[in-house]
């Protein structure tokens, strides 16, 4: 039976490819994928494409063994399941940001939109301080600037899209990167052939300069 993993599709996919090919995975069919979502060219690899919030429910449910998804999704969901390796690949972090005119001190309570309820809530928790937040699917930039929200709680990478929409960072929150996750049975199950996965991974990101 192969070992199953959990890739979130998209801007981690494109990262971590060239690492699994990199410790010897074939990920030809990924490469070339078109509509397709499972992926079987590797004898003992079978890796599935799936949105980053779902990984954890494959994950979470046994029917994938691995998951490779940002530390963002794993810290708004609670995860229960193991981070084995930070792949070092995806690293972004979460910022608070708004319009140049928002007064952090303001006193009315503040409205925050954000993608990430849960971290949110526990980030004005630490500063002790109670917002209203209102969860958004998307494009998060726009809550500030139409007046849905005072300020945004998001993941930002290179910064282009805080600044071309005139958004500055008011406060760090965390840091992400992209994570290998196991299910916690399935570790005990292919020990082995998890830690041969590990230590393969470990030697490509070193081969590829992939910072830690
Ligand atoms: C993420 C994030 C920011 C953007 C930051 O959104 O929510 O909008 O990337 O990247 P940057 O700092 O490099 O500009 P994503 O592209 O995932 O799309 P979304 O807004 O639809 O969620």
């Amino acid at each position: 039976m192969p070992i199953k993993i959990a890739l979130t599709k998209g801007r981690v996919e494109q990262q971590v490819v060239p690492l699994l090919e990199a410790s010897g995975i074939d990920c030809s069919g990924i490469r070339n994928k078109g509509r397709r979502l499972i992926f079987d060219e590797d004898p003992v690899y079978e890796t599935i494409l799936v949105k980053g919030p779902d990984v954890l429910t494959y994950l979470n449910s046994g029917s994938v063994h691995l998951g490779i998804v940002g530390s963002d999704i794993l810290a708004e969901q609670n995860n229960t399941q193991y981070a084995m390796l930070d792949l070092g690949v995806g690293r972004c972090r979460f910022v608070l940001a708004s319009t140049g005119d928002f007064d952090p001190q303001q006193v009315r309570r503040k409205i925050i939109a954000t993608k990430y309820p849960n971290i949110t809530k526990r980030y004005f928790q630490s500063i002790g301080e109670d917002v209203e937040i209102i969860r958004i699917e998307g494009s998060v930039e726009l809550a500030p600037l139409i007046g849905l929200a005072d300020a945004i709680v998001d993941i930002t990478e290179t910064g282009t899209t805080l600044r071309e929409n005139n958004l500055h960072v008011y406060a760090e929150l965390q840091p992400v990167s992209t994570q290998l996750v196991v299910n916690r049975l399935a570790l005990k199950q292919y020990q082995s052939e998890i830690r041969t996965l590990v230590e393969n991974l470990q030697k490509a990101k070193l081969n590829l300069g992939v910072n830690e």
